[in-house]
């Protein structure tokens, strides 16, 4: 995947001006957990047992329906290790919506929850709008976390919650169709222009970390 600085030129979908509202899309949660492994499934619909921890900040774009609106979605990948925190919290700015992932067969993935959701509540806009994601649920033998105790913590700190799997396809794009149509119902609230949100009519550029190239692997 190309990194955000990477120069290469952009592929034809990713620099696609046709559409009607541009979110910006972060997933977070500790190393490990499967955020690339998601995006990577989502947009390319494969998946590697390899694990390549990410460095710094990635992203992929994404164009879906939704509503009879074409939505592009900028999808950014973070990086879950620590050392990389000061980078990635900068691009928390201007966000509509996280994916916040734990795995459910790593307690200490879901002890850090509270952690990054205090994390979204300093750097983000405070009407981002979150879904918790229990990945790796295909792994039930390895299970640590039950699916009770994701949906209450869920629910103690207002996210909506999913169980998911990469490495299975379970889970993914609803996960992702749910927090389109979560940022959407946010939008339809509120008349003002929201942070993040470029509607492609009015040239909205309030969407301030737009990249300058595009992920290779773009899956419009
Ligand atoms: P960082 O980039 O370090 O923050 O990690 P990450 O959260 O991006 O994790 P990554 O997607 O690289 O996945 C870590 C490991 O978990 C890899 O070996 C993946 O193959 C594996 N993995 C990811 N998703 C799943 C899943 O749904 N099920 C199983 N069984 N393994 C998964
Ligand atoms: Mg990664």
């Amino acid at each position: 995947m190309a990194s955000a600085n990477d120069t290469r030129q952009a592929p034809k979908d990713a620099a696609d001006q046709n559409f009607d509202y541009m979110f910006k899309l972060l997933i977070i949660g500790n190393s490990s957990v499967g955020k690339t492994s998601f995006l990577f499934r989502y947009a390319d619909d494969s998946f590697t047992s390899a694990f390549v921890s990410t460095v710094g900040i990635d992203f992929k774009v994404k164009t879906v329906y939704r509503n009879e609106k074409r939505v592009k979605l900028q999808i950014w990948d973070t990086a879950g290790q620590e050392r990389y925190r000061t980078i990635t919290t900068a691009y928390y700015r201007g966000a509509m919506g996280f994916l916040l992932m734990y795995d459910i067969s790593n307690q200490e993935s879901f002890s850090a929850v509270q952690d990054w959701a205090t994390q979204i509540k300093t750097y983000s806009w405070d009407n981002a709008q979150v879904i918790l994601v229990g990945n790796k649920c295909d792994l039930e033998d390895d299970r640590i976390v039950p699916t009770e105790d994701g949906k209450r913590l869920a629910d103690e700190l207002g996210f909506e919650f999913f169980e998911a799997s990469a490495k299975d396809n379970i889970n993914v794009k609803q996960v992702f169709e749910r927090l389109v149509d979560i940022i959407c119902e946010k939008m339809n609230e509120s008349l003002d222009p929201s942070p993040g949100t470029t509607s492609n009519n009015h040239k909205n550029t309030a969407l301030n970390e737009t990249p300058t190239a595009q992920s290779n692997s773009c899956s419009c």
